[in-house]
């Protein structure tokens, strides 16, 4: 049974039947004894040792290191809930987004960019216990050893690339044969890296095209970070591995350690007097509560709600926060500044014919063929397939453009897609980045489920910088965020080379085996552009802007001298005591890459910091 193009409904039928079928043959990721479960409030303490505000990618890393020491006691507030079983599926990853899981969060409109999405850029964010590492795209890089370098030289001492490296290995439980013995790989962490159980035949081709443009295929983690290489995954058994699955399902019988969901926290106690930070202000299931630190609260909402949670507090620019109603405790004037993300040019889409010998499911992603008894089966049954793929990044190339004068520092990142936006009939990609339906229709329509495959070009340093402030004093508000991609034209310029790179791959010998080519039906705008010009792709990526979900900065770590710096090298917020944030936010300066494996880095080298500062 093969499906002629598939409709919401079909997908609906499909994840129920999975969901059903998960409920009996896979007890393996129903997981049922180590799932993390509710603490009930009443059976809360009112002080603890630590509290620790956000189970995301960071705040699950911390909860399991501060427990390591059974005299301390740990509270983890997250704001979301328990983590499905449906989310722990490679291929269900878009589906994720705009759900119940999701902040939803959406940028300020803005007359540049998103053009063909509304002025407005979905930015997703995990409300769920894991956090981000829940929703993202299971992508593991780490970034260029000089991201780091350029940390400490910026007055970051102990954040050079020889510092952290260890902290990577530490956390991280290498599956890779080839790679288990690389002194820059570690085995036996708490976060299983593997490659995707399911790849597509048109993977080697790409991986071969990349080779024929000037690039080698080798471990991008490792001694260089230029080339292409197949997706290493923080997955485990093929599924998901969040830091919820990684670091806080083993360690959930630890007496010590109290895990309280569907908890959110609205601002930190502070004693005005001695700026000593005392406890936290959390409301769940409608009951507003305090709990007090006796050492520490350490914020670990992430870059969008780190910022909000300390300007709530009365931490930020004091003219910003006494503007919205907020009486100032600690003027600190870097809160929410130096917003960088990684964005990218949607929609550069190539067309290729799959071999008659590899049908019926062919080369690449066209979903229909994927929906099936046969994947169905095999998914339950013997633990392979198609359900194991992750059409959206099956590759990733680290290249440079003509404007980087460093190539063992790459400028870009292609995120390759082995399939293309026409490829789900419009229900994930084009939901996702809000691309209008007019768009879809004019550009996608026309190659509904042919084979194809697209290449995601990123910039991996932009020099434009946003801001993130308050709409107001509640809460329950959503911040406003600003990105201001592009508003360095240096950035744009980057992306047309992006462009370029990926066109010249589609024209490798490797693709002509498969009669690549680029589709090049233009968005309604970009049509008086000669196609592949300057002009053409500078168009595509004002009107198909795509964010690659890494926002970074807004709480930046810095030494003394600088201002802006909202924390000190050893995380902790300047101006007062016993707080520390430990999340993406932290980063000075976005790094070269995917931002999760830094963030459990971050965060395993702060729990050290924490460690040390009370003489563990
Ligand atoms: C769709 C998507 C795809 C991505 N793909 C990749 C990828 O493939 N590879 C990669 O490396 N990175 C990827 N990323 C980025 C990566 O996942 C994030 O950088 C990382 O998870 C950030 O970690 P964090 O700890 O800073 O924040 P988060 O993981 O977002 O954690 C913050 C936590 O704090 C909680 N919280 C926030 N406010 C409160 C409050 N007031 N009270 C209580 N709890 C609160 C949140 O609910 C959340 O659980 C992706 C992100 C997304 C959204
Ligand atoms: C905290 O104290 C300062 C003076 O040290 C004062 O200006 C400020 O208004 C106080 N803030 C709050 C929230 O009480
Ligand atoms: C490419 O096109 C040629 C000519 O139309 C055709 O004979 C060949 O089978 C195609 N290749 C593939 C892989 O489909
Ligand atoms: C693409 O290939 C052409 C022909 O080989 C070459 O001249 C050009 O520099 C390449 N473009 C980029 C951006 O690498």
């Amino acid at each position: 049974m093969i499906f002629a193009e598939i409709t919401y409904n079909i997908i609906v039928f499909y994840a129920v039947a999975l969901y059903i079928g998960l409920l009996l043959c896979r007890p393996d990721i129903l997981d049922r004894a180590n799932r993390i479960e509710d603490r009930p409030l009443f059976t809360l303490y009112k002080e603890y040792d630590f509290i620790i505000v956000g189970g995301g990618s960071a705040g699950c890393v911390i909860a399991n290191r501060l427990s390591e020491n059974p005299q301390w006691t740990v509270l983890l507030l997250e704001a979301g809930g328990e983590e499905p079983v449906l989310s722990e599926i490679p291929l269900l990853y878009p589906t994720l987004q705009l759900s119940s899981l999701d902040w939803k969060f959406q940028t300020e409109f803005s007359s540049t960019f998103c053009l063909n999405q509304n002025g407005r850029s979905n930015w997703p964010r995990g409300k769920v216990i894991g956090g981000s590492s829940v929703l993202n795209a299971m992508l593991y890089i780490r970034g260029n050893r000089r991201d780091y370098d350029r940390w400490e030289k910026l007055g970051n001492e102990g954040w050079s690339y020889d510092d952290v490296l260890p902290y990577f290995k530490k956390s991280e439980d290498m599956k890779i044969p080839e790679l288990q013995n690389s002194p820059y790989h570690g085995t036996g962490g708490y976060l299983t890296v593997e490659s995707l159980r399911y790849q597509s035949k048109i993977t080697d081709s790409i991986l071969n095209a990349g080779k024929e443009v000037g690039y080698d295929v080798t471990d991008l983690n490792g001694e260089s970070q230029c080339g292409f290489t197949k997706t290493q995954g923080t997955l485990r058994d093929g599924l998901r591995c969040s830091t919820a699955k990684a670091f806080l399902r083993p360690v959930k019988t630890r007496k010590n350690l109290h895990i309280s969901l569907y908890s959110n926290v609205f601002k930190l106690i502070i004693n005005n007097r001695t700026k000593t930070v005392v406890g936290v202000q959390f409301q769940k299931l409608g009951l507003k509560r305090i709990i007090r630190a006796r050492k520490e609260v350490i914020v670990c909402g992430g870059s969008i709600k780190s910022p909000q949670i300390l300007m709530l507090s009365g931490i930020g620019p004091s003219d910003h926060l006494l503007e919205k109603g907020i009486e100032p405790i600690v003027h600190s004037p870097g809160v929410g500044k130096n917003l960088q993300d990684h964005v990218a040019m949607g929609g550069i889409t190539f067309l290729f014919d799959s071999p008659l010998s590899m049908k019926p499911i062919g080369a690449g992603v066209v979903l229909p063929r994927f929906f099936t008894w046969y994947t169905f089966i095999s998914f339950l049954k013997s633990h392979e397939g198609p359900i194991y793929s992750l059409p959206f990044c099956e590759l990733i190339a680290f290249v440079n453009s003509k404007y980087n004068d460093n190539p063992a520092w790459p400028d870009i990142q292609f995120i390759i897609a082995t399939g293309g936006d026409n490829d789900d009939g419009g229900l994930f990609n084009r939901r996702t980045h809000g691309l209008n339906k007019e768009t879809f229709d004019r550009v996608f329509k026309p190659i509904l489920y042919k084979d194809a495959f697209t290449v995601v070009p990123l910039i991996l340093r932009p020099k434009s910088v946003g801001r993130i402030i308050l709409r107001n004093k509640n809460p329950l508000s959503q911040p406003l965020i600003y990105p201001n991609y592009f508003d360095n034209p240096y950035d744009i310029k980057i992306l047309i080379e992006g462009a370029k790179i990926a066109y010249n791959l589609s024209q490798t010998n490797a693709m002509k085996l498969y009669n690549t080519t680029l589709h090049a039906i233009p968005f309604s705008e970009c049509e008086d552009y000669e196609i592949l010009s300057d002009e053409y792709w500078e168009c595509q990526a004002r009107h198909y802007t795509v964010t690659i979900y890494h926002p970074v900065g807004t709480c930046k770590m810095g030494p003394d001298e600088d201002e802006e710096a909202v924390v000190d090298p050893t995380l902790r917020v300047r101006g007062l005591s016993n707080l520390r944030v430990i999340d993406a936010s932290v980063m000075p300066k976005i790094i070269s890459g995917n931002t999760n494996a830094p963030t459990v880095m971050i965060a395993e080298k702060g729990a050290d910091l924490i460690k040390k500062r009370w003489f563990e």
